[in-house]
């Protein structure tokens, strides 16, 4: 059998990628880089979609490390090639589904909370009036406030509100409103959370970001350390990735006062550079062994037989 050929989609390909392509190669593995912006949905083909650089064939499997942003109608035709591969059975990480729940920190919020999951008291809603009503009853019973764009990444956009002049004063993304309780860090000294790295249901590498600002990105300047984990942050973050349907994540996880942890966000196309400085572990080489793993196991279906 000749050897597979897989595809990994990003807008700009850069420092991630080259790490797939190497951790792939040593596999046996070929990657072509190319974006889900320049795919094509044509009812002439028998798989009804082509990638570029696999005109006449579907690729073994795909990942995504980015997807541009679009308008809706673009981001749709984006979705519709990864759901299609999945539905021809073609392994996907992380498939649209898990992307959908991740991206829209709504989902994610709601997918966690139905699953039981420990998360921060969380609203969402369009409407101002109601909004303010929220944020006025949770300032009166003492809360603070973080108010995040509902598609945002890396720390941008974050405000933390502690009465209504500040809250009057946000004008949110989109007109969404997702307002979050606001943890008070567990140690008093700096800001701390912590993002875990779930890769096919394990938790493959845990690092702490630590801050002298509340926002403790990396891509905001936050310090990374690597962190022994203890079990219930292990299951938090393994149970995370699992009900928002992702083969691998990124899952932030924060301690409140009491020293309980919280999920904060699941990254469904996480970034990994951070965390491959701070422990030395190969991201990489565990996310290709998990496609490699889920290669073997995978099984194509008929195009005829794909939807039904
Ligand atoms: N509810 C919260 N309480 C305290 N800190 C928060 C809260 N939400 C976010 N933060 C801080 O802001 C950072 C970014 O928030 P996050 O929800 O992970 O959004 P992003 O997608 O921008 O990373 C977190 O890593 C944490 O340091
Ligand atoms: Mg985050």
């Amino acid at each position: 059998m000749s050897s597979p050929k897989i595809v990994i989609f990003n807008d700009t390909h850069g420092w991630h990628s080259k790490q797939l392509v190497d951790a792939l190669k040593l596999l046996d593995i070929t990657a072509i880089l190319t974006d889900l912006a320049d795919c094509t949905i044509d009812l002439d083909h028998p798989a009804g979609i082509i990638i570029p650089g696999f005109e006449d064939q579907l690729p073994t499997a795909a990942i995504v490390r980015g997807i541009a942003p679009g308008s809706l109608e673009q981001i749709t035709l984006r979705m519709d090639v990864l759901h299609t591969l999945a539905e021809l059975n073609v392994p996907v990480f992380n498939p649209a589904s898990a992307i959908e729940h991740t991206v829209d920190k709504a989902r994610t919020s709601l997918r966690l909370h139905l699953a039981g999951l420990n998360t921060p008291k969380t609203w969402a809603c369009e409407n101002s009036t109601i909004a303010r009503e929220i944020a006025s009853k949770q300032f009166s019973q003492g809360r603070i406030l973080v108010i995040k764009p509902l598609f945002g990444c890396q720390g941008k956009g974050i405000e933390k509100v502690t009465n209504l002049g500040e809250f009057d004063a946000i004008q949110p993304v989109g007109d969404a409103f997702y307002l979050q309780e606001y943890m008070a860090p567990f140690e008093s000294s700096h800001w701390q959370d912590w993002r875990l790295m779930v890769i096919d249901g394990q938790v493959c590498a845990a690092m702490s970001r630590r801050s002298q600002h509340w926002i403790t990105n990396f891509a905001q300047g936050a310090e990374c350390f690597p962190a022994a984990i203890t079990q219930e942050m292990e299951q938090l973050a393994i149970n995370a990735a699992r009900v928002v349907q992702a083969d691998y994540a990124g899952v932030d996880l924060i301690r409140d006062q009491q020293g309980h942890y919280s999920i904060l966000e699941v990254n469904s196309v996480p970034a990994w550079k951070g965390l491959y400085q701070a422990t030395g572990i190969s991201i990489a080489d565990h996310i290709a062994h998990a496609l490699a793993k889920r290669i073997s196991s995978s099984h194509k279906v008929p195009f005829n037989n794909a939807v039904h």
